[in-house]
């Protein structure tokens, strides 16, 4: 998170989700608003936003497609720049009928038989990683572990080239962390992003192969190819979406696991367990 608006001084008038007290533990804070009379709280920052915390109401917003639309899903200064139905984004920035059409036509990409492929790569790259880690007494488990494998699988889903890594890293800077920028300097980093996306598409229409970015560009929704816009803008979700979620996910996992001694009973497995590719014989000795 870059910091760059005032701190926060009241939670219930004036949040920020990049407060550096709110991205250090978010938990508290919720759970007071939660607990006060108010558990739908409004900030005049971002140009207006609203923070519903209890989960009932949060899944009724989630199903109310009639009030809300969930054309913008990132809370910046800046305004959506692709109207609804379709979005920025498809189809996470999509409302319904479109939404449904665009979502469906990723499953085969995610089904368990195409995600069981990827299993090989996956288990051989983090067994790389670790070996680069041995011999070492403290690492860095983001940064030198768990920061570098979504970047390879979703490279090698979309068919980009693994040694752009650092390139998809500051992609996710630009998007997810700096999100307090002023709007011209968030458009002006976007063109990273742009750039690099029309660079695959060109190349993938002038090269076709078998991965998902040509996938997307010879899909059909409604009997008619997607436009530009449209595998673009999932193009892009499938980068940001598919590697700042697992990438914390991992790291913050570890990070669980190290400040939690209990949690990690059973471990280490012996070293053979831990480079065998199949799942029922690796894991943690049941209590
Ligand atoms: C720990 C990992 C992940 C978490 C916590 C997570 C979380 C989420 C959340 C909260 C949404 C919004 C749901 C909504 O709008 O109702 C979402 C949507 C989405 N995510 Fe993830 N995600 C993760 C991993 C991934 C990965 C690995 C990918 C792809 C490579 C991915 C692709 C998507 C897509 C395409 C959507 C839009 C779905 C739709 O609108 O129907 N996500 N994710």
């Amino acid at each position: 998170m870059a910091g760059n608006h005032p701190p926060v001084t009241d939670w219930t008038t004036d949040f920020d989700h990049t407060d550096e007290v709110w991205a250090a533990d978010p938990y508290p804070i919720w759970a007071d608003i939660r607990a006060s009379e108010c558990p739908v709280v409004h900030s005049d920052r971002y140009g207006g936003v609203w923070l519903p915390t209890r989960h009932e109401d949060v899944s009724a917003i989630a199903y109310d497609t009639e009030h809300f639309s969930s054309q913008s899903p990132i809370v910046t200064e800046g305004r959506p720049m692709m109207p609804a139905p379709q979005g920025v984004a498809p189809p996470i920035s999509s409302d319904p009928p479109f939404h449904h059409d665009a979502r469906r036509l990723l499953l085969p990409a995610f089904s368990p038989k195409a995600v069981e492929e990827l299993e090989p790569f996956t288990r051989q790259f983090c067994n790389d990683l670790l070996d680069q880690l041995e011999g070492k007494d403290v690492v860095d488990a983001a940064a030198d572990y768990a920061q570098h494998i979504p970047v390879q699988v979703i490279a090698k889903m979309l068919g980009f080239p693994p040694e752009d890594a650092d390139i998809f890293r500051t992609i996710i800077h630009n998007a997810l962390e700096s999100v307090d920028l002023p709007v011209e300097k968030r458009l002006e980093n976007f063109g990273l992003l742009d750039g690099y996306l029309r660079n695959q598409i060109e190349d993938h229409i002038a090269n076709p192969r078998d991965d998902l970015t040509n996938y997307l560009l010879s899909a059909e929704m409604g009997g008619e190819p997607l436009n530009e816009e449209h595998v673009g803008g999932t193009m892009a979700l499938l980068l940001i979406a598919g590697i700042d979620t697992t990438w914390s996910g991992i790291g913050a996992s570890l990070w669980h696991l190290a400040k939690t001694p209990s949690d990690r009973d059973g471990w280490p497995p012996s070293p053979s367990c831990c480079r065998w590719p199949s799942r029922s014989s690796c894991g943690p000795t049941p209590r």
